[in-house]
């Protein structure tokens, strides 16, 4: 099964795909984190990327596709996969579906975790990560049991820098603009699907998971 995420900066993807793709044996692929992962080990693709990514700008697409393409098709994808944040763009979604026809696989259900905008305002501007393994946290809503440390590795945390300020605010404007035309295009298949993604993460998690036992019919619990 192959599943896509879709939603706003801040909407909770990585957070729910993150518990799904345990739950469901899915591997989890987030463009925004293979492009961290690139710039921290200053790849020639991560420093390419990382211009985009500060101004909140979106990749060029001819760096964006064939990254996520190769992950996608490495064998550790090959029982599925959670997409966290592609595709972006109509034409990213449009090769994704050629590629995955090519391997004889194909999008199942795509997902638009739908949250207000006050909310997104604030999830942004409370999320802090761990320096060592990007765990996410939220000081409000999934505060560390220590301030400022990771509840996992000790590391410090520390705020994202697109997460504020000008980048933040195109962050938004674009996915506004850009991301109607990818809902548009899975609807058009069948295959969008909506949830309520303003709840708490447990609600909303347990709001996914009825989404793919409707389309399996098994039973995945929490
Ligand atoms: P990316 O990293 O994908 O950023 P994004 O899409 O803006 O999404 P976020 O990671 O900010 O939000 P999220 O939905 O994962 O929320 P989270 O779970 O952390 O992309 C970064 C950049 O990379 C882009 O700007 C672009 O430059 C580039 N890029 C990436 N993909 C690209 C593509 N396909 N094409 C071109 N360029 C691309 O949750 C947010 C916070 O809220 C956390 O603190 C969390 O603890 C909290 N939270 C989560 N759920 C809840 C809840 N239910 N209730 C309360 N708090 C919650
Ligand atoms: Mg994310």
């Amino acid at each position: 099964m192959n599943i896509l995420l879709i939603g706003a900066p801040g909407a909770g993807k990585g957070t729910q795909a993150e518990k799904l793709s345990q739950l469901l044996a899915l591997r989890h692929i987030a463009s925004g984190d293979l492009f961290h992962k690139a710039f921290e080990e200053q790849t020639e693709l991560g420093l390419k990327a990382q211009r985009y990514v500060d101004l909140g700008e979106l990749v060029p697409d001819e760096i964006t596709i064939p990254m996520v393409m190769l992950h996608i098709e490495e064998p550790e994808s090959m029982q599925g996969v959670i997409l966290d944040g592609f595709p972006r763009t109509l034409a990213q979604s449009q090769v994704l579906d050629a590629e995955l026809l090519r391997i004889n696989r194909q999008i199942d259900l795509a997902i638009h975790l739908k949250v207000s905008r006050e909310e997104l305002l604030s999830r942004l501007a409370g999320r802090v990560f761990c320096q060592v393994n990007q765990h996410v946290y939220h000081i409000k809503f999934r505060p560390p049991k220590v301030a400022d440390r990771c509840d996992l590795d000790g590391s410090k945390l520390y705020q994202r820098p697109d997460d504020a300020g000008e980048a933040m605010r195109r962050r938004l404007v674009i996915y506004f603009n850009q991301t109607f035309q990818v809902l548009d295009y899975y609807s058009r298949q069948n295959k969008l699907r909506e949830v309520d993604g303003n709840s708490s993460i447990d609600s909303v998690q347990a709001m996914l998971l009825s989404v793919v036992n409707d389309y399996t019919g098994r039973e995945t619990r929490v």
